[in-house]
Formats: C-alpha cells, structure tokens, sequence
C-alpha cells in the first residue's frame, strides 16, 4: 500500500489535498480488497477456513489406525473441521457382546476432534453391516429392546459431543424397498421411527440423519428416502437431516445431485455430502484426475447452491488410507490427496469451488 500511495502521489500535481484524499480512498479501497486477496492465496487457505466463510464444514472420515499414521493427521487436523470415525462407533466395536461395551476407539477419535476444533459427525447407531453376530441371533421378539439399549447406551455415552448422528444407515435397498435385515424383520418400517425416538430422548441436542448411498441423484432409492423423510416428519419423528454417502465413479456424478438436495431441503430437512470420494480405474492418468477434479466441483457447488447443505465430508483424508482398493478391486485413488499425502486436482478444484 505505501508504494501505491508514493506513486498516486507523486504523479498528483495540482490536486488539493482533500481532493488528493478522496482520490486516494477511491484508488486504495478496490487495491485493499485485491492485496488481501492475493494475502490469503499466499497463506494457502485450508477446505476448513474457506468452507466456514460459506456456513458450510469440510469433514473427513478417520480411523484409529489413521491416528497413529503421521502426515495424514497433520493433514487432517489443518485442512478439515468435521470427523466421522471410519470405523469405531460401529455396533461391531461398541457392543461387541450383549450389553458389553467399548467406547474407547471412538472417544480417541472424539478426542482428536476436540483437540483440533472439529465437530464429530457420529456413525453409526444402527446399520445391517458391521452388526456383531449375536445381533442376528437375538431372537426376534427381543430385538426392540436390544436395539434401543444399544441405540440409549451409545448416545448417551457421546452426549453434547457429537454433531450429528447416522441413526440408521443404509436403509434401503437399490429399488427403494427397506432392507429385510434383523430390525426390519422384528419391528418393520416402524424400528426408523424408533430408532430416531431413542436417539433424540438420549441426546436431545444431536441432529439426527438417515444416511445412505446412491440417493444423490433423483432415481427409485432417493424417492423411497424422500417419501420416508415426509412420512417421518408428518408422525412428528425427531428426523433432521439426510447423509449422500456420495461414493461416486469418476464421471458418474448424476446430474441432479443439486435438484435432489433441493427436494430434500424443502422438507425443512438439512442435508450433508457425509462420505465423498470418486474411484477411478487404476492406474489413474490426467484425464481421470481431472475428471475427478471436475466431479468434486460439482458435488462442492451442488452443496454451496443449497442452503441447506451444511457440509461436505470426504471418506478418508488420503488414497492411501481409502476404503476403496480394498472394496472395489481395481479402483482407487478416490480422494484428494495422493499416497503421499499431495494435494491432487480435485483438491485444488474444491479450493477454488469454495471461492479460495
Ligand atoms: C467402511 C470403512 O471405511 C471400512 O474400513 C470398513 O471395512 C467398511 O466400512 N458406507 C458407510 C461406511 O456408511 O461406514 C463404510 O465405511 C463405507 C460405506
């Protein structure tokens, strides 16, 4: 700013000096908003500062084996302000045996979260997969209260410390018929509607999702959700919000991510991106990253463009740590950042997607 003022004033003779502060004022304002721009360039703005300038948080999934990892957990701790642990609130690790358990994995995910200033997106409470076996084997007329022990037990465990919560994830199946899985089979449509009822007498401050993948865009599954959504609202069921798991193939973002949101919304419903990442067939070249760069936009945008969409969660700081290679043999490099914890295309497109 000195030099620009030196130079003005240098070149203005003749001028007298309130003219010469008004001129001043007029030519310094618009160069302040361009040097603090280039400022915050230069300083590198992080997925968490330029999402908080929109409302909005940018989140990632971590795992306990993550923590102990190094690099990932620098990036983790800068770049994002939301967790949602991979793995360690999952039926499977919190009551591995009826009425025994363990909350030890979570609470360090938790305490990461807390110590980084991130709000923790819980996961799950019930879920057909990952469920220990004795669930299944409980007999059927004692699954409810089964159910709502667990559902009471955890909930209250992370009271005030959670976010959110995925109270039931991945309901449906592709056609939009509910999953006939232990719960269904024992209570029918009607364990949602419990499930949320529990979860909200437990921890009356979380907001509680329903969360599920290939609802993004509009197709048979998301009407299911949505008819569901508004049934649920309509019976008073304490439902808050919707999760896009949004595991996507590279080039396969559906077209009415943004329209599907929308619809959702205007329930009175919040929305989330709660598990992004975009697979592509290894080995992955430019045109495959940058296709990924372009998808990411649009799933950034999308949720920019809702209101409602409080934020954006990616499944998993890093390639290397992605559940992808494992679940889908030959696919891989889904995230932003590389095996070596470099930011990729995608990361830089989601950087300006977010105005940075
Ligand atoms: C995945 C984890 O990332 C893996 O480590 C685990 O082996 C299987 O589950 N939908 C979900 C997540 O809701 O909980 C899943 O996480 C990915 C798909």
């Amino acid at each position: 700013m000195t030099t620009s003022r030196t130079l003005i004033g240098s070149r203005s003779t003749g001028i007298g000096s309130r003219a010469l502060a008004v001129a001043l004022s007029l030519v310094t304002a618009p160069l302040l908003v361009v040097t603090s721009a280039a400022h915050a360039h230069a300083a590198n703005p992080t997925l968490r500062s330029l999402a908080e300038a929109k409302g909005r948080y940018f989140g990632t999934a971590l795992t306990q084996g993550d923590l102990n990892a190094g690099g990932e957990t620098s990036i983790a701790g800068t770049q994002f302000d939301a967790v949602t642990p991979g793995n360690e609130m999952k039926w499977d690790t919190t009551e591995p045996s009826n009425g025994r358990y363990n909350f030890g994995p979570g609470d360090r995910i938790v305490s990461f979260a807390r110590s980084h200033n991130m709000r923790v997106r819980g996961h799950n409470l019930v879920w057909h997969s990952q469920l220990p076996s004795w669930v299944g084997s409980t007999p059927l007329n004692q699954v409810q209260r089964v159910m709502e022990s667990h559902i009471t037990t955890e909930a209250t465990h992370y009271k005030g410390q959670v976010y959110a919560w995925d109270v039931v994830n991945e309901p449906f199946n592709d056609n939009g018929s509910l999953r006939h899985d232990v719960f269904y089979n024992a209570m029918g449509t009607g364990y949602i509607a419990d499930a949320l009822r529990t979860a909200h007498a437990a921890d009356p401050g979380a907001k509680l999702y329903l969360n599920d993948y290939n609802i993004e865009g509009e197709n048979a599954k998301s009407n299911a959700m949505y008819n569901l959504a508004k049934q649920l609202l309509a019976q008073g069921v304490p439902l808050n919000g919707i999760g896009f798991e949004s595991h996507f193939v590279v080039g396969q973002v559906p077209a009415s991510v943004q329209a599907n949101m929308q619809r959702f919304a205007n329930l009175g419903l919040d929305v989330a991106v709660t598990e992004l990442d975009d697979r592509i067939h290894l080995p992955a070249g430019s045109a495959g990253l940058q296709q990924q760069a372009s998808d990411f936009t649009s799933v950034v945008r999308a949720c920019l463009a809702v209101s409602r969409c409080v934020g954006v969660s990616q499944w998993g700081v890093d390639d290397a740590h992605s559940w992808i290679p494992g679940t889908f043999p030959g696919y891989g490099a889904a995230t932003m950042y590389d095996g070596n914890d470099q930011p990729k295309p995608a990361y830089h497109a989601v950087v300006s997607a977010l105005g940075g």
